[in-house]
């Protein structure tokens, strides 16, 4: 199909399935399985998320009981296709609340975004913020702010900071509270608010416009949240790892588990995997919560690079007095209000199965829910391997996906229960 389609968002859906029918090679019951997916109440809802929806797509909502997290007890909702990861999350959260939970540190909940602009002049000149100017953007955004003032945010700084290493460009930087909200559609609409004053208040100053006109680049927020941190951290005594050291002491145990973080301190390579761990769990909770992954997975990457080199975002230590301590820190920007999160049918239960938290808990829940993901998986890579439990839970998609029958499922359940699976033993189990 080489043809473009105009106006392809004006069509109504049933127009939009027979356009696609038409130009494309699509299954007979295109769309009948549209159709199957689509809510028969609700669907008008998920349709006015995005654009051109032709129908939803499932993913599975779990939840992983036993999550103490700052001596609060909380059933976690996640949302998540790969099948060990909320039974990772679920067995480790019940082997820390036994040990003392979850303990969280907010270190900020700050949010930037910037104007970018050129402007020919010298940098000294902004080692100040020039005079008036804070004042002149403060009431520029004053309607936009005042509810947000009244909900303990707003804004909180401001400063200009020319871009690195080039000459003529700088970001107006604007540090940002936005209370139990992410605050994405806040922040832009303040900064888009802001760009036009600021043009005119370079332009019609005699000091800068001898310099030449200002001109405005772009305005959007940062989705580098450096200032939006959590930390969650477990620790117990050596002793306990038992549990999860099968069969090794759990000295040994605990050794091999820091030697396999500090390698994903030290390399890139296993740093990503290790990471892509954590995300398992925390994208999930993000998820669940209608929060918004892409931006804390951008912000969680570039975070585990600050220094140069991408390396793990979680660490581990084994303390004089034997106790074994493992912690995590990253960037969560996370809301409570706002957005999809009470939009969302799911993501609001998901809110009050947590006992609707504040952001800043919510940060704490889903670092601890990473946390939990990262300790079981390094507890099976240093021990047994993760195919085996990985495997036994997959089995079910994998008998799916060869067609059995429920006789023939139920029967498979019980051979691989003391079994290792592997795609082509299923295979052969069923041929027999
Ligand atoms: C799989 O989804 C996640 C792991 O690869 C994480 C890790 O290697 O640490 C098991």
């Amino acid at each position: 199909m080489s043809q473009i389609i105009k106006g392809f968002s004006k069509l109504s859906r049933e127009e939009k399935t027979e356009i696609l029918k038409k130009h494309f090679q699509l299954p007979e019951n295109f769309s009948e399985i549209l159709e199957t997916f689509r809510h028969p109440e609700q669907q008008e809802l998920f349709d006015d998320f995005s654009e051109n929806t032709l129908s939803n797509f499932y993913l599975p909502f779990g939840v992983a009981p036993n999550f103490l997290i700052d001596d609060k007890m909380y059933v976690v909702p996640m949302v998540v296709e790969e099948s060990s990861v909320v039974a990772a999350a679920s067995r480790a959260a019940s082997f820390w609340a036994k040990n003392g939970g979850f303990k969280t540190t907010i270190h900020n909940t700050l949010k930037k975004g910037h104007i970018w602009f050129k402007w020919d002049g010298l940098k000294s000149f902004f080692e100040k913020l020039p005079q008036g100017l804070e004042e002149m953007l403060r009431k520029a955004v004053a309607p936009l702010t005042a509810n947000m003032e009244k909900r303990g945010g707003g804004i909180r700084t401001i400063e200009i900071i020319p871009l690195e290493g080039e000459y003529g460009i700088f970001q107006l930087q604007i540090g940002f509270e936005t209370a139990d909200s992410m605050g994405a559609n806040f922040i832009n609409s303040c900064l888009e608010e802001m760009k036009e004053p600021l043009k005119e208040f370079f332009n019609t100053n005699k000091d800068f416009k001898q310099y030449g006109d200002t001109e405005i680049i772009m305005a959007i927020l940062s989705n580098y949240t450096t200032e939006c941190l959590v930390t969650t951290s477990v620790e117990c005594p050596i002793e306990a790892l038992s549990e999860y050291s099968a069969g090794l002491k759990p000295a040994e145990f605990a050794q091999k588990f820091k030697q396999a973080i500090d390698i994903a301190l030290s390399d890139t390579s296993r740093a990503v995997t290790h990471n892509k761990g954590i995300f398992n769990g925390t994208d999930a909770v993000v998820i669940a919560t209608g929060n918004d992954f892409r931006a804390a997975e951008a912000a969680g990457h570039a975070w585990a690079a600050k220094d140069g080199k991408y390396r793990s975002l979680s660490s581990c230590e084994i303390t004089d007095n034997a106790r074994f301590r493992m912690k995590l820190t990253l960037p969560l920007a996370l809301g409570t209000v706002g957005g999809l999160t009470r939009l969302h049918p799911m993501a609001a239960l998901a809110l009050e199965m947590l006992g609707n938290p504040t952001a800043s808990e919510l940060m704490g829940i889903a670092a601890a829910a990473g946390l939990a993901n990262n300790f079981s998986a390094v507890a099976s890579l240093v021990t047994t391997g993760i195919q085996k439990g990985h495997m036994k839970l997959h089995l079910s998609n994998l008998l799916k996906s060869l067609n059995a029958t429920e006789e023939e499922q139920k029967a498979a359940m019980e051979h691989f229960k003391n079994e290792t699976v592997s795609a082509l033993k299923v295979k052969e189990f069923l041929k027999r």
